[in-house]
């Protein structure tokens, strides 16, 4: 049964932005016939990515992501691999096709490449990925490689060692770089994932635009969210992503992109170079009207949307022997749920608040 918490939520809500009404009428008329067994909100969307949040530690404290002295979950409360990857198949029979593994840092959970052949061996999942800091990156890239995992995004704020120790609170810098070579090595398609903060490293994006296309890896540049650890997040300190384009301009002839419905990220690639750039513009301009996303926390929270504060309780029905079917009708009546998102509150950067900091959702 679904909680009468759930049923108010709902009925209370804010009603859809224009882009989301317009993702409603366009998904509903191509998805009719399929209704019944996707994963799909009041608003149309329908869930394709999912992404599992496996442990909300980490090795690191970035000051954007970690508060100061963080409280992990209880060890009991974090589900199993094997809880992990039935809730995953259960997704992936509502038509979840793709799975991102994150954290905290995934790769201090003993053995997560386990967890990763068992998703990919989730019959209708086609791709696996994984977000990392990069530290242990070195010892597990081949493993990784062979348990099927197909793309590494490596998160680098920076390119300057001692601004990295600053950042991340770990002297790991050269040892990030060996990991994201040896994952190159292995051939495991890489990304890297960068934070831009005002007055912090937005000097540094022309130079992650040479790193792209000196050596072919995407770089994505994502606006700083209001989910620190820290509570530092205001709305001067957002680089947007036009101005990121405007700053790397000046230095290289950039060319668009087309942008794949549901995907989270503008890209561009450089009119004389190999590489890419892709802008993450949660803040400025969100692509919450064609989001096509679903969140697993560690503690088996599922967060239909990333600025909701709505989550909703699947450990309880795993663990007190709920079937796969009523699973996943709970799943679907909850994602019913999830809000029209962050796209409706755009111009009032003040209304958007902090929900709850990015080590516990993993992005
Ligand atoms: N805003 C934007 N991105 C963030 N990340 C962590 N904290 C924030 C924040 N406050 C990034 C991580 C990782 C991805 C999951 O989100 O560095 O690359
Ligand atoms: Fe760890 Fe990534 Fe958060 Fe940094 S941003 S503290 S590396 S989880």
């Amino acid at each position: 049964m679904i909680s009468k918490a759930v049923w108010e939520e709902r009925s209370t809500r804010d009603q859809p932005g224009p882009s989301v009404r317009v993702a409603q009428t366009l998904i509903h008329l191509q998805s009719r016939s399929k209704e019944s067994e996707a994963l799909i909100d009041s608003y149309g969307r329908i869930a394709r990515k999912l992404r599992i949040s496996v442990t909300d530690a980490c090795n690191f404290r970035c000051s954007f992501c970690m508060p100061k002295h963080p409280i992990w979950l209880p060890k009991k409360e974090i589900l199993s691999f094997e809880e992990i990857t039935r809730l995953a198949t259960i997704f992936a029979s509502l038509g979840v096709d793709t799975i991102r593994v994150s954290g905290g840092e995934p790769l201090v959970r003993n053995g997560v490449e386990e967890l990763v052949e068992m998703l990919r061996g989730i019959h209708g999942v086609s791709a696996v990925s994984m977000t990392t800091n990069g530290f242990f990156l070195e010892e597990k890239a081949r493993a990784l490689k062979e348990a099927g995992l197909n793309v590494v995004t490596v998160s680098l704020h920076t390119l300057k060692k001692e601004k990295f120790e600053n950042i991340t609170g770990s002297s790991a810098y050269e040892r990030v770089l060996r990991g994201i070579t040896a994952a190159r090595e292995v051939g495991l398609r890489l990304k890297i994932n960068c934070v831009v903060i005002r007055g912090f490293n937005d000097d540094e994006v022309v130079d992650f635009a040479s790193l792209a296309c000196k050596t072919g890896i995407t770089v994505r540049f994502i606006e700083y969210m209001p989910f620190d650890g820290m509570k530092l997040w205001n709305p001067e300190k957002v680089f947007s992503g036009r101005e990121i384009i405007k700053r790397i301009s000046e230095s290289y002839e950039l060319e668009p992109v087309s942008r794949e419905p549901g995907s989270t990220s503008t890209l561009f690639g450089f009119r004389n170079d190999q590489g890419k750039i892709g802008l993450i513009t949660s803040i400025t301009a969100p692509f919450c009207g064609d989001c096509d996303r679903v969140r697993l926390k560690a503690d088996g929270n599922l967060v239909p949307c990333l600025f909701s504060s709505n989550e909703y309780y699947l450990r309880p029905l795993l663990r007190r022997g709920s079937s796969d079917e009523q699973i996943a009708d709970f799943i679907k009546r909850c994602f019913w749920n999830k809000d029209a998102g962050v796209e409706r509150k755009l111009g009032k950067l003040l209304s958007i608040k902090h929900v709850r900091p990015m080590h516990s959702i993993g992005g």
